[in-house]
């Protein structure tokens, strides 16, 4: 029996990129059933029980999907952060789970200088805004989508800075940006950008006592997880401080921690603050492109050759 691919997308690729997707599952014999837009848990937990792998985004796999995915081998991430996948559970289970790295870190570096220009323009509401060559922009992390971020900073004419404890200095100077030896360093900078998955150590890691040393004009730029602010901390630093800006491609889930920062800045025109509706770091036609097709091939390639490259520990 042919094996069944599950894309399960709450918040659905490009239809361009569902196509190359299903020509890549087609052309190894394969079925893809396609669960997107999805509503309710219940929806993904019906779906499960046919599907051999899965192709998903930020969609929850937990213990209650994976009681229901009788026949599952391999879950697959399309796009980076992983933290929506209970690794313990799957491989629990004997499910084998990937991410695709890199394929998405050109849309989320362009939608970091999206979201820069925006605040350096006052969200162009006729007042004078300033520009950001020469500006200084720090990284908490230095994997793909950071260099990213670097490469078009390098184009802006700004100096970049970076901390990754998994990165060696020499690296990061090799790069073409200044090593920083402590978190806390990155915050003396204009310009903090955050590109760390959500783990025990990095969550509400970003907090009061970091966002107060920022000089005059400090923006924090999210595009990774809004866990990884400490969500009150904010508020009372967009209370302390009239100059701090927060341009965040994650909003907080929690509508009253969204409406407490709001609040707090008081900022009609969206130059201090800035939330996206959905996450959009991912949703250009290319990445969704990019990683819908990386995560059929890493399927195809685990059943037909056992190929496990991107596979994950828990
Ligand atoms: C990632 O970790 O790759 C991004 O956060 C993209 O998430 P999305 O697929 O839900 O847009």
């Amino acid at each position: 029996k042919a094996r069944t691919v599950l894309l399960a997308t709450e918040k659905a690729f490009a239809a361009d990129a569902v196509s190359k997707i299903e020509a890549v599952t087609s052309a190894a014999g394969y079925k893809l059933v396609r669960l997107e837009n999805y509503k309710s848990k219940d929806d993904l937990l019906k779906a499960v029980a046919d599907a051999d792998a899965m192709i998903i985004r930020s969609d929850k796999v937990d213990q209650a999907v994976l009681d229901k995915a009788a026949k599952l081998k391999i879950v697959v991430r399309a796009g980076a952060g992983y933290d929506n996948i209970d690794l313990k559970a799957t491989e629990g289970k004997g499910v084998v789970s990937m991410n695709t790295p890199g394929q998405n870190a050109n849309a989320v570096a362009e939608l970091v200088f999206g979201m820069m220009i925006t605040s350096a323009r006052n969200n162009y509401d006729g007042t004078s805004g300033f520009e950001l060559v020469n500006r200084s922009i720090a990284f908490y992390g230095f994997g793909a989508v950071a260099r990213a971020v670097h490469k078009l900073a390098q184009g802006f004419g700004m100096k970049s800075f970076a901390y990754d404890p998994y990165i060696p200095a020499e690296k990061i100077a090799e790069m073409g940006a200044t090593p920083v030896a402590t978190v806390a360093g990155l915050f003396e900078h204009q310009y903090v950008s955050l590109h760390v998955p959500l783990t025990d150590e990095t969550k509400a890691s970003i907090n009061k006592a970091l966002l107060m040393k920022m000089p005059k004009g400090g923006t924090l730029i999210n595009t990774a997880r809004c866990e990884v602010v400490h969500e009150a901390d904010m508020v009372e630093v967009f209370k302390a401080r009239q100059d701090f800006c927060y341009l965040c491609d994650v909003a907080p889930d929690d509508k009253a921690a969204k409406e407490a920062m709001a609040a707090a800045v008081g900022d009609k025109f969206g130059k201090r603050l800035i939330f996206t509706a959905k996450k959009m770091g991912a949703q250009t036609l290319e990445a969704n492109d990019n990683c819908g097709v990386a995560a059929a091939n890493q399927i195809v390639a685990f059943f037909e050759k056992g190929e496990t490259r991107f596979a994950l520990k828990a």
